[in-house]
């Protein structure tokens, strides 16, 4: 598919480029990204050239988008976001941000544009997105429930994180669901 921006709530998104490389490899040396995803640790330079010459290319031409989150075109990445396809009409979202981008409901709002442009019917025209994270991340969960998401249970040993296999809480907003805080998640 072709490269395609979103922008809106003051925010900009673009897919990350190889000048975005050394900003990605500084920011996911914080541990909070270690410690909630699936990314290497200790993470590298090279990790984050892979990141942006390899699997970001390959995933936009295979419907699985990833934007950085910057407040204007030409701004720093903020943090990144990308929708990964399970099949031809669900895909999973993941996101991180930089510790000090943290605390401004960035991500919620660029998790709202991001399933706008997964529902449409003129982009991907999903019929779900998936939201799945170690139990226990439940900075991530306020960010998805605040978004509409609706809280659907915990996969027991659901993920695999570098070796490891951990429960994860799985939810999901199909097309129609209010964007608006859902009830039913895990206090
Ligand atoms: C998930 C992430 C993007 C959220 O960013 P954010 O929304 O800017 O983070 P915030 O600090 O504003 O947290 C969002 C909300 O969760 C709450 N929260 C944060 N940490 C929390 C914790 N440990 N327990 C309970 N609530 C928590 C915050 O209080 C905030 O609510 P508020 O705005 O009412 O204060 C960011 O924390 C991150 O990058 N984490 C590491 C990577 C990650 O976990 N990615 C998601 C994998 S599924």
């Amino acid at each position: 598919m072709f490269l395609t921006d979103l922008a809106g709530t003051g925010l900009v998104l673009t897919a990350p480029t190889p000048s975005d490389i050394d900003r990605i490899a500084k920011c996911c040396t914080d541990p909070a990204i270690g410690r909630w995803t699936t990314m290497p640790v200790p993470y590298t330079r090279s990790d984050a050239e892979a990141f942006v010459r390899k699997v970001v290319p390959v995933g936009w031409a295979d419907r699985s988008p990833t934007w950085a989150v910057r407040r204007t075109a030409a701004g720093a990445v903020l943090g990144m976001i990308g929708l990964g396809a399970r099949d031809s009409s669900a895909a999973e979202v993941g996101f991180w941000l930089a510790p000090e981008a943290r605390g401004e409901g960035i991500i919620t709002r660029a998790l709202n544009l991001v399933c706008d442009f997964g529902f449409r019917v003129d982009a991907l025209a999903l019929e779900r997105i998936e939201w799945r994270a170690f139990v226990g991340n439940s900075a991530s969960a306020e960010v998805a429930r605040r978004v509409g998401f609706r809280f659907e249970g915990t996969a027991r040993s659901g993920g695999l994180q570098r070796g490891t296999r951990r429960d994860m809480w799985v939810a999901a907003l199909l097309p129609d669901d209010p964007r608006e805080p859902a009830v039913g998640w895990p206090d």
